[in-house]
C-alpha cells in the first residue's frame, strides 16, 4: 500500500495520472488578499491560517460568527502585520464578516466589506458546505402521506446556490483595483461526490456535480483575457478528518481497511497550491490521503475513448457551432 502523502509514480502511459504537488514558496501568498467564504471551521479555517502564516491578508466570511471572529483575532495575534514607517498602512492580517451564502444581499455585503477593508480582492475560495445525511429525499419508506412534507433544500442552497452567488459577485469585484498582470482566481469546493456516485446523499451529490458543472461552464469564458481574465478551479476532497459522517465506528472500519483520510491542513495546502499557480485554470484536484490528482485533463483527453470516436467528433462540432452562434 502507498502511504498517504507519498509521491506516486505512474507508469501507464495510456492513462497517465497527473499528481499535483503544491508549490507554496514563502513569498507566493505575501500581501495577497484572499476571501474565504466558509472559513470559520474545518478545511476553510486551515486555509485561513495557512494563508495568514504566509503573510496574506484574509477576509473570513461565514455564518458561524463566534468561530469566525475568534479565528480572525487569532490570526491577527499570531501573524501581526508590519508596515514600514514611511509606507502607507497595510490592511489587517485577518478580519471576519458574517455571511449567509444562500442570501444574495448577504454575499454582496461580504464583498463590499472585504473590498472596502482591503481595497482589492485577489483570490476567492468557497469552502462553505452542508451535508444532511439524514435527509434522504428518496427514502424508499416514504408513503403517500410522508411525501407531502416538503424536504429540506439546505444541501442544494448552501452547496450550489451559494457558490453561484459568490462566483457571480466575485467575477465583478475581482476585476477592480487590479494592477497590470495581476493574477486573480476563484476556487470552489466540490467533492469526490462531484464526480463519483456516493450513496445516501443525493441532493448533496447533485449540488456538488453542479459545482463541477459551474466551473466547467465558466473556465473558457472567465479565463479569456477579453472577458474576465480570471482563473476558476475546483477542489474535490475525498474523506477528510472534518467529515460529518466520520463517526468513531466508521473511522475504525476505514482505518482497518487501510483507506486514506486527508487532514484539513493537507487539503488547505493543495488549495493554496492552486491559488498561487497562475497556470491552473479549469482544473479539479481530487484529494485523497493528502495527495492531489488533477482529473479534468484525463476526462478531456480520453473523450474519444469513453464517448466513442464518432460521437466525440460530432459533439465537438456542435459545441463549436453553439459557441460561435452565441458569441455572434
Ligand atoms: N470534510 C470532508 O470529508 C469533505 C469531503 C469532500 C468535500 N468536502 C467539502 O469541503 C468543504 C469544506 O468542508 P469541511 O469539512 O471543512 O466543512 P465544515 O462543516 O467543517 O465547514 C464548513 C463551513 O461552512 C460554513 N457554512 C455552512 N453554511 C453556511 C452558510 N449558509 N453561509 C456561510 N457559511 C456557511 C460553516 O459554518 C463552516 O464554517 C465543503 O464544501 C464540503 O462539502 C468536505
Amino acid at each position: 500500500m502507498i502511504a498517504p502523502t507519498d509521491s506516486v509514480s505512474f507508469s501507464n502511459s495510456v492513462t497517465p495520472l497527473t499528481q499535483f504537488h503544491p508549490d507554496l514558496t514563502r513569498e507566493a501568498l505575501e500581501d495577497k488578499v484572499i476571501l474565504v467564504v466558509g472559513g470559520a471551521n474545518g478545511i476553510g479555517a486551515s486555509l485561513v491560517e495557512l494563508c495568514c502564516e504566509n503573510k496574506a491578508h484574509v477576509c473570513i466570511g461565514d455564518i458561524d460568527s463566534p468561530r469566525g471572529a475568534t479565528l480572525a483575532r487569532k490570526c491577527r495575534e499570531n501573524w501581526p502585520v508590519y508596515t514600514e514607517p514611511a509606507a502607507p498602512p497595510k490592511p489587517p492580517r485577518s478580519t471576519f464578516q458574517p455571511v449567509d451564502i444562500t442570501d444574495y444581499q448577504s454575499v454582496l455585503d461580504l464583498f463590499e466589506y472585504a473590498f472596502k477593508t482591503f481595497k482589492r480582492i485577489d483570490h476567492v475560495v468557497v469552502t462553505a458546505g452542508s451535508m444532511e445525511p439524514n435527509e434522504n429525499w428518496f427514502d424508499n419508506s416514504l408513503n403517500l402521506e410522508a411525501v407531502r412534507k416538503p424536504p429540506s433544500t439546505k444541501d442544494l442552497t448552501v452547496n450550489l446556490v451559494g457558490p453561484l452567488y459568490v462566483t457571480r459577485i466575485a467575477s465583478v469585484y475581482l476585476r477592480h483595483n487590479r494592477g497590470p498582470g495581476a493574477d486573480r482566481s476563484i476556487t470552489l469546493f466540490s467533492c469526490a461526490a462531484g464526480f463519483k456516485e456516493t450513496p445516501g446523499v443525493s441532493v448533496y451529490q447533485a449540488a456538488k456535480h453542479g459545482v463541477q458543472g459551474l466551473m466547467r461552464s465558466l473556465r473558457p469564458y472567465f479565463s479569456s483575457p477579453y472577458k474576465h481574465n480570471l482563473r476558476i478551479n475546483t477542489i474535490c476532497p475525498w474523506m477528510t478528518e472534518t467529515h460529518p459522517a466520520l463517526t468513531k465506528k466508521l473511522c475504525d472500519r476505514w482505518a482497518k481497511e487501510g483507506l486514506p483520510v486527508s487532514t484539513s491542513d493537507e487539503v488547505a495546502q493543495v488549495t493554496a497550491g492552486v491559488l498561487v499557480d497562475n497556470t491552473l485554470n479549469g482544473t479539479s484536484m481530487y484529494v485523497e490521503g493528502g495527495r492531489a490528482w488533477e482529473i479534468e485533463a484525463n476526462i478531456e483527453r480520453l473523450e474519444a475513448q469513453w464517448l466513442g470516436e464518432i460521437p466525440w467528433q460530432t459533439l465537438a462540432q456542435g459545441q463549436k457551432l453553439l459557441k460561435d452562434a452565441w458569441a455572434a
